[in-house]
């Protein structure tokens, strides 16, 4: 659709992006990029920073939260519909390039709260528009991903509590860049990584605190979702854009729903960090083999040439010697799954489907899968309460609801961010550092320390409500 943006819009982060892919693609062609790791001479650049650590930021108490929200698609209009159902909550402006997608929006607004929103489209940039409005306090930044760091910039550059989509950065000199803006403007700078409110990783960061499953030695996450289906229409939507960064990027291109939930039961950031990994890719076939074998010889996926290797499998290692196995296919008929696999000295957890393994029930040979008695004994507080509105308002099953109203609550009784920018920094890193890998044959890749040492004396995260007030 001609309203759509380009693929690679021109902003300062995308000149930027394209130079790096211009140097990555031509160091790739004669081995560069065994050079020494990218990650260890960022952390060392950023090492002398003045600003103040955001780890833990609370913020006073806001009474009533006013939402504005870019890019109201697939994803943005499902999050602006499940903000609307939590109480304490108005949305105070919408954006989006795309004209009908909008209208949409707007009339889900209308339908649901009687009024009319402001709204801005028209160009790629006015988003700006809308983070500079002062009854917006908070925004949701729902985009391609080319747009998530200009975004998220420009909304901390306005005061605002910015909560973006994942991944929020697509290299590591931009994940600095959120990192350090958050710290100069003292707001909250959340990527959206909803997998950590499922009720599953909820519960099982519950059995880690509760030490059911002993100290943690090793997890496995995954995202194994058979996208080809994208293919059918390149003209809006996913389709539009999602496919040309299989054609430009490699490695793991979106790690953050199966790594997100362990690395807050592991403590990443919080008293261990991620400290390396170690990536390759098996050939790019599967969208190929789809575009061809579904659609005619003309048709734009079959002018595409795919370099993102169906299977990516990573592995990462922890400051203190623990591992992670993170795997990426998204175009080969397997069931979905993110694995969500943590292993301790006492026992083991295991998705896909959910269940248990523990030294004292059979020495852990077997599975325990009927895990009923232990939802009820370990369900996370924010299922327990809201067990009944977030299995009536849906979204990934209930988690995308209980995500919205925990942001809310925390707003609300001014408690930080379950997720750091640090977080959101050190997670969605593994697409940059692992396609590095990728690119070398499988070298080792160094973790920046985005924290720039904070991890080492913060404690793990505790999902609890705040005290009545
Ligand atoms: N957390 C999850 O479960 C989940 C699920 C799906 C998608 N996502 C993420 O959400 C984001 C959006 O995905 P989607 O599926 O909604 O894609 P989409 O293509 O359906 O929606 C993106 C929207 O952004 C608009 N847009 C593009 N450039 C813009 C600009 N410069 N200014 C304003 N609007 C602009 C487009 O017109 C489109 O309507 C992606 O980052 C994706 O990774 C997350």
């Amino acid at each position: 659709m001609s309203d759509h943006p380009p693929h690679e819009p021109s902003s300062p982060v995308n000149v930027e992006r394209r130079r790096f892919l211009g140097a990555t693609l031509a160091g790739a062609a004669v081995g560069a990029l065994d050079a020494p790791a990218h990650g260890e001479e960022r952390a060392t650049r950023r090492a002398a920073s003045a600003n103040r650590s955001v780890m833990d930021l609370a913020l006073p108490p806001m009474e009533r939260i006013r939402i504005g929200v870019i890019g109201v698609g697939m994803r943005g209009a499902e999050l602006l519909r499940l903000s609307m159902a939590v109480p304490g909550t108005e949305i105070t402006a919408l954006c989006d390039t795309h004209g009908p997608t909008l209208e949409h929006a707007v009339e889900l607004v209308r339908k649901t709260t009687g009024k009319t929103v402001p709204t801005y489209t028209g160009r790629d940039d006015i988003y700006k528009a809308l983070v500079a409005r002062p009854d917006v306090d908070a925004v949701i930044i729902a985009t391609p991903w080319q747009w998530h760091v200009p975004m998220a910039l420009d909304s901390m550059a306005n005061g605002k509590q910015t909560f973006v989509e994942v991944p929020a950065a697509l290299n590591v000199e931009d994940a600095w860049q959120l990192v350090e803006s958050a710290e100069k403007h003292r707001v909250h700078c959340m990527m959206l990584e909803n997998c950590c409110y499922g009720r599953s990783e909820l519960m099982l960061l519950e059995l880690v605190r509760a030490d059911v499953l002993g100290e943690i030695i090793h997890g496995e996450g995954a995202y194994i979702h058979d996208l080809r289906w994208i293919l059918k229409d390149m003209n809006v939507g996913e389709g539009h854009w999602r496919p040309q960064w299989y054609t430009k990027r490699m490695g793991n291109a979106y790690p953050t729903h199966g790594l997100g939930p362990l690395a807050q039961c592991m403590g990443i950031n919080r008293g261990d960090q991620f400290d390396s990994i170690v990536s390759m890719s098996s050939p790019a076939r599967g969208f190929a083999a789809a575009a061809k074998s579904g659609f005619p010889a003309d048709y734009p996926a079959n002018k595409l040439k795919f370099i993102l290797g169906d299977m990516n499998s990573s592995l990462i290692q922890t400051k203190s010697g623990r591992t992670l196995l993170l795997q990426h296919d998204v175009c080969s008929p397997r069931p979905y799954s993110r694995i969500n696999l943590l292993q301790g000295l006492k026992g083991t957890f295991a998705g896909y489907p959910d269940r248990l393994a523990l030294d004292d029930h059979g020495g852990g040979e077997e599975w325990i899968t009927d895990l009923t008695g232990w939802f009820r004994k370990y369900d996370n507080v924010l299922w327990s309460t809201q067990l009944e509105q977030a299995t009536a308002q849906g979204g990934h099953g209930g988690m995308d609801f209980v995500m919205i109203w925990r942001i809310v609550h925390c707003l609300r009784n001014g408690l930080p961010m379950d997720q750091s920018v640090y977080d959101a920094a050190a997670w969605s890193v593994i697409f940059d550092l692992s396609e590095q890998s990728v690119r070398a044959r499988a070298a080792r890749r160094d973790f920046p320390d985005f924290t720039r040492g904070v991890w080492q004396h913060t404690a793990p995260v505790k999902i609890e409500l705040a005290a009545a007030r």
